[in-house]
């Protein structure tokens, strides 16, 4: 017997087709999703171990598991363009975000590093987020809800703010900063002032122009170890003799630049 926890009305599953089409829907007991396939009776799920295989009424199969957080964001509302799941791994990694840690984001946009970062701080860190356009606050904070919706409410160490980071974070301070904004070299001299010592900045940012603005601001606010990078995924076809890189791939994205606040 494989072990597990069976489906239950609520949670979200994420169907999977024969052609890797994905389907995120909310389980509820009598409801049907339908598509090119037919129905799918929700009940059909429900009571079920996630990576079950189920057939809808004209015959095809999917595949249903929970969502995994890229997943989820992947096919969100977005108010504002979200980070790629890409780039969101190596935003932790490289800007260092650990269990604990207090962080000040902007823009939050549609939340999707939003919800990365308060899962890496976990319950004993926080993550203070900053957006400017109400209208991007609202989608995110729905985002935001929806996640957490039926896996414990929206912690209390993660707050969304409505607001201009460039003017609201005076007497707070925090271990790490995570930008993802236009001018982020409007932030060096004011906001990093709320940045801890031995602290780190994290912008991303889409043209080399931005870029350079940046680490020359960041340069001349005394900020050290300033590195910059991209990274591009390449995945593969491997079936049978088949085995290449596949035609299409997400190139471009955005460039991180991270740096370490100086004491001295
Ligand atoms: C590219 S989006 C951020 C996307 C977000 N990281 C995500 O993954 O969903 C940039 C956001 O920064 C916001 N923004 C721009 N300047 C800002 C400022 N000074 N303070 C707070 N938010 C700002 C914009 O309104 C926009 O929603």
């Amino acid at each position: 017997m494989i072990a597990g926890k069976p489906f239950e009305p609520g949670e979200r599953a994420l169907l999977i087709d024969s052609k890797e089409r994905r389907y995120l829907v909310t389980l509820q007991s009598g409801k049907q999703f339908h598509s090119h396939m037919g129905t799918l009776e929700h009940d059909a799920l429900i009571g079920e171990l996630e990576g079950v295989r189920v057939q809808a009424s004209k015959g095809g199969r999917l595949l249903a598991v929970r969502p995994t957080l890229s997943d989820f964001v992947l096919k969100m509302k977005r108010g504002a363009q979200v980070v790629y799941p890409k780039d969101v791994g190596l935003i932790l990694v490289y800007a260092d975000i650990y269990p604990g840690a207090s962080v000040l984001e902007a823009g939050t946009g549609s939340a999707s590093l939003t919800l990365a970062l308060a899962r890496a701080v976990g319950v004993t860190g926080s993550v203070v987020s900053y957006e400017v356009r109400p209208d991007h606050h609202d989608q995110a904070m729905a985002n935001v809800d929806s996640w957490f919706e039926g896996i414990g409410g929206v912690p209390e160490n993660l707050e969304l703010r409505v607001g201009d980071v460039f003017d609201d974070v005076a007497g707070e301070t925090f271990d790490r900063m995570v930008l993802d904004m236009p001018e982020p070299w409007r932030a060096v001299g004011t906001t990093t002032a709320s940045l801890t010592a031995g602290g780190i900045i994290c912008c991303y940012l889409p043209t080399i122009p931005q870029v350079q603005q940046t680490v020359d601001a960041l340069r001349s606010w005394g900020f050290g170890m300033i590195e910059t990078l991209e990274g591009l995924v390449r995945t593969w076809k491997v079936d049978g003799l088949s085995v290449r890189p596949d035609h299409r791939m997400v190139a471009h994205t955005g460039f991180l630049i991270t740096a370490r606040k100086l004491s001295n």
